[in-house]
């Protein structure tokens, strides 16, 4: 097994709080894996220092990107790896329409094309997420990753606040974008993604799930049984329970 993602030993603090402990990780290229825990464990804390987001201080471990030490790396250059992300509160961005933002993206995505798939397309002419709702704002980040075929995709709670017709939407663009529909030896892009409910896995497809408590994973398996796992024993519950993480 290629491992596109490593992290190792990660310990991560922002303020004087330590969010991250001795945090461990391996995606496989061609694989998608869900991430779930309760408020406040890490999760976002996670996937932005994966993108390389500043503010973080990373105090041990190591993120390697396709076989690449991405631990020090600036953010443009882990997107130009093949990171991307959907963040879970992404800015409203005066003065720049979404569709010159794809087009900024990259300049071979057929915009149009795009916006029609995830039934955006009234929305071109608007700032990139000025006044939208909050479901309009997780489906402008997918037409964003749609533009971009990130190798690695990061979702963050792409499934919060959207309606039961744009979760079918969403989970499609996640199939599409970790090239579900090709045959599993074909895949090459690999995702994570974090979700609450887990309602938009009826719609995509995760290959693993792993709970994360108090910064660290703490139980890996099959999605489907993880999240009954959770619903009937609680997240303490899971982590007593006894899936190697
Ligand atoms: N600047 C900061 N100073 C101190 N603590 C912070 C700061 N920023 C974030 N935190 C804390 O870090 C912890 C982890 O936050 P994070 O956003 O990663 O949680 P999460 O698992 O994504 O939660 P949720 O499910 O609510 O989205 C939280 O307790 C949060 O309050
Ligand atoms: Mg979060």
């Amino acid at each position: 097994m290629v491992h596109l993602l490593e992290i190792v030993d990660l310990s991560v603090s922002i303020g004087n709080k330590q969010v991250l402990k001795n945090f461990n990780l391996k995606i496989g290229q061609g694989e998608t894996h869900a991430l779930f825990g309760p408020n406040g464990t890490g999760k976002t804390t996670l996937l932005n220092v994966i993108a390389g987001i500043p503010r973080y201080t990373v105090e041990e471990g190591r993120i390697v990107f396709k076989g690449k030490d991405i631990t020090h790396m600036s953010m443009d250059e882990r997107a130009r790896l093949g990171i991307g992300m959907a963040f879970q509160r992404p800015p409203a961005i005066r003065g720049l329409r979404l569709k010159d933002l794809i087009k900024i993206i990259n300049p071979k995505a057929d915009a149009q094309e795009i916006l029609k798939k995830m039934d955006f397309s009234a929305f071109a002419e608007r700032d990139v997420n000025r006044g939208f709702s909050g479901g309009e704002v997780k489906r402008s980040e997918m037409v964003q990753l749609l533009a971009q075929q990130p190798d690695f995709v990061m979702l963050d709670e792409p499934d919060s606040g959207v309606d039961l017709e744009n979760i079918k939407l969403i989970g499609e663009a996640i199939n599409t974008l970790t090239q579900k529909d090709l045959r599993p030896s074909a895949r090459t892009k690999s995702g994570i993604i974090i979700t609450h409910f887990g309602h938009i896995l009826e719609y995509m497809k995760a290959d693993r799930a792993h709970v994360m408590l108090g910064g660290s994973i703490v139980c890996s398996g099959n999605p489907a049984e993880i999240l009954s796992q959770i619903k009937k024993s609680g997240y303490e519950g899971c982590a007593a329970c006894l899936c190697p993480a």
